[in-house]
């Protein structure tokens, strides 16, 4: 098990906890030849009588008048130096501004009794300097913030500024926890006999659902590349290939709208298994996670089908480390006389409800009324309610809630208690996403979300939504349907919101943990006439076809293995090991919500020569 503890520092040297440093009790040091013979987070009290070389940053410059100090820190923890016997010119110290690169040699010392720090690894010791050189002088004045110093920088400071804000434990940690992450996976799938390969970056149109980020050629004017969405095409190639099991720690492009867990560039941990079923890929996942995360023995990851997830959570992928489920209550209120729920029922749209029980949280009028900040992102327009105290119905909407009415509710839940009931009226769509932004909110607010994780696999999913007149596919225009559906499959007609096209499931699944959805995939199809009736169901002409994925087509008609596979997002698996709830701080250089590198200013506008070389020209 990997266990990390993070600092988050109130700054203050006595609460540098060098403990919680990335690398502690690490034996860094078995190649030799590093200017350093210890790090600033090793030496104890058995060093003492030692001649050390140490190099770091300048954490604290203290001159107490005749006693000078420096805390000198480096990735694995601090250590302070005193001067008093120094052997060269003190006057050097002046210029060892904070966070300046500094190398000591000296001798290893027993603290005196008051001086000794129980909080700090090597706060037994300090380090008698005789020499110091300067190695590179920061220029404090202009420096925008100390990744130690005592007020806390902006958000755009540290992105302009990352390889500052790396310096922090916070940040150090979280790379170490990634590769540690990455090095599990490696040797789970090494001992499956997976092997890894590499694939191109610059190629084609690989849909997941997003824009593409292309490249324009400079060789084939008027040409591009698309950054691939995902490897999908390629890893089904290399089945094809005869490569069996296969997997790739890979970079993903998608141009979308940017959340706390997405990002244009991410890594997946991508997977293929040639003749694999459903059930081996869920062991493989398994094996994998409990690699990864402290788990019992005999965990296993439960299912929930995605009809149950959207009916008792309204997203496919619900946070089942707490209950408050949604409730469907439209047929309750068929005849009701309440004007928002009689419009959304005229409209074709549903009525769902939470029920909080009163011994789970109460809620003053003035946070009733806050409800609607929280659905209107997802189109919400409001959150009606009403409270049961003493088993009678109150305020809000209980004037159209008759004694029928309140019973048919509380059937819907364990027992009848007092409490508060809400309620979500509209579009089935809005209805769904507002519920599950509330009861999400309300896991938070009334504290019901325990420590641990609560992985799930969601399934059968639709194979096809049908929107503004067409089909689309809800995981990737390669998943196979359901095998009993075949016939069902190629029967439907397509140019029509068709029933039997809509009810299609396929041989999808999703890996869900603590809300987050980790991972995806399916069973793909290996036969090509299944591959063309996709993409005829998609709408795409076989001109786009041959253009877009000719050369795929014809690759599954000269032998393809049955295969399928998954691919977990690396970033959010690193997120949920690490306990944090944004993208950025796993990543070693992230994009803002606007796609954009704040520290290189990218993108940015190419030099004129650069346009015409790829035959493109700009905007004016
Ligand atoms: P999918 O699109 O579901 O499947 O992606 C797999 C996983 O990648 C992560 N992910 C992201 N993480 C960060 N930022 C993003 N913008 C982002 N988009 C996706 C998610 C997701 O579960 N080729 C298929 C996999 C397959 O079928 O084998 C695919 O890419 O955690
Ligand atoms: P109104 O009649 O607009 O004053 O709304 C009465 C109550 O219904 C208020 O508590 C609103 O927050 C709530 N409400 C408004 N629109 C919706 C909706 N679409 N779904 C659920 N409740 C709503």
């Amino acid at each position: 098990m990997i266990s990390y503890s993070f600092i988050y520092y109130d700054l203050d040297e006595d609460s540098f906890q060098d403990s919680k440093s990335p690398n502690e009790g690490a034996d860094v040091s078995e190649i030799k030849g590093l200017q350093r013979s210890h790090h600033c987070g090793e030496l104890r009290a058995s060093d003492v009588g030692k001649e050390v070389t140490l190099t770091g940053w300048v954490n604290k410059n203290r001159d107490l008048g005749g006693l000078h100090f420096i805390d000198l820190r480096d990735k694995y923890g601090l250590t302070q130096l005193s001067f008093s016997d120094f052997k060269e010119d003190i006057s050097i110290l002046k210029s060892c501004h904070l966070e300046s690169v500094i190398k000591v040699k000296g001798k290893v010392q027993a603290r005196p009794e008051e001086a000794l720090n129980k909080n700090m690894n090597t706060g037994e010791v300090e380090v008698s300097v005789e020499s110091l050189e300067l190695l590179s002088e920061s220029d404090v004045n202009s420096i925008p913030f100390l990744p130690f110093g005592a007020t806390e920088a902006t958000e755009d400071n540290k992105l302009k500024y990352r390889y500052l804000d790396l310096r922090t434990h916070k940040l150090q940690n979280m790379l170490k926890l990634r590769s540690e992450t990455t090095l599990k996976v490696r040797q789970t799938l090494h001992s499956e006999d997976f092997v890894e390969v590499e694939t191109p970056i610059l190629y084609k149109s690989t849909p997941e659902g997003a824009r593409d980020y292309i490249v324009p050629s400079r060789v084939h004017p008027g040409s591009v590349y698309a950054l691939p969405q995902s490897p999908q095409t390629l890893k089904q190639l290399l089945m094809i290939g005869g490569t069996d099991k296969y997997f790739q720690i890979a970079k993903c492009f998608r141009d979308e709208d940017l959340r706390a867990d997405r990002q244009p560039e991410f890594t997946q941990i991508d997977i293929e298994v040639s003749f694999a079923t459903e059930e081996y890929i869920k062991n493989l996942v398994t094996k994998m996670l409990k690699n990864l995360f402290p788990l019992k023995d005999d965990f296993e990851i439960p299912v929930m089908s995605y009809d149950v997830a959207m009916r008792d959570y309204g997203c496919d992928k619900p946070d089942v480390r707490f209950g408050l489920k949604h409730h469907i209550v439209s047929d309750i209120f068929k005849d009701t006389d309440f004007g928002v729920f009689k419009s959304a029922l005229e409209s074709g749209g549903m009525i769902k409800s939470i029920f909080v029980p009163a011994k789970m949280g109460t809620f003053s009028r003035k946070i009733l009324d806050g409800f609607v900040n929280v659905v209107k992102p997802f189109g919400g327009k409001g959150v009606a309610f009403f409270k049961v105290e003493n088993d009678q119905a109150v305020g809000g909407i209980s004037k159209f809630v008759s004694a029928e009415n309140l019973n048919d509710l509380y059937s819907k839940v364990e027992k009848r208690e007092d409490g508060t009931w809400l309620f979500f009226a509209d579009s089935e769509d809005i209805v769904h996403a507002s519920a599950d932004a509330l009861r999400r909110h309300l896991g938070v607010e009334l504290d019901l979300i325990g420590d641990g994780y609560e992985f799930l696999w969601v399934n059968d999913f639709p194979l096809f939504e049908y929107d503004d007149g067409r089909y689309y596919a809800c995981h990737h225009p390669f998943t196979m349907v359901k095998e009993e559906q075949i016939d069902q499959y190629f029967s439907g007609d397509v140019s029509s919101p068709n029933a039997e096209l809509k009810s299609l499931k396929a041989q999808a699944y999703d890996l869900v943990c603590n809300g987050y959805e980790i991972g995806g995939g399916s069973i793909r199809i290996h036969n090509g006439k299944v591959q063309e009736r996709m993409f005829e169901i998609l709408g795409m002409s076989e001109e786009e076809v041959k253009h877009q994925f000719g050369f795929f087509v014809e690759a599954l008609k000269y032998g393809t293995p049955p295969h399928g596979g998954l691919a977990f997002g690396l970033d959010r698996l690193t997120m949920i090991l690490a306990g944090t709830d944004n993208i950025r701080d796993v990543i070693a250089f992230p994009k803002t919500t606007t796609a954009s590198d704040m520290m290189a200013g990218a993108p940015s506008v190419p030099a004129m020569e650069q346009f015409e070389e790829l035959h493109i020209k700009p905007v004016k």
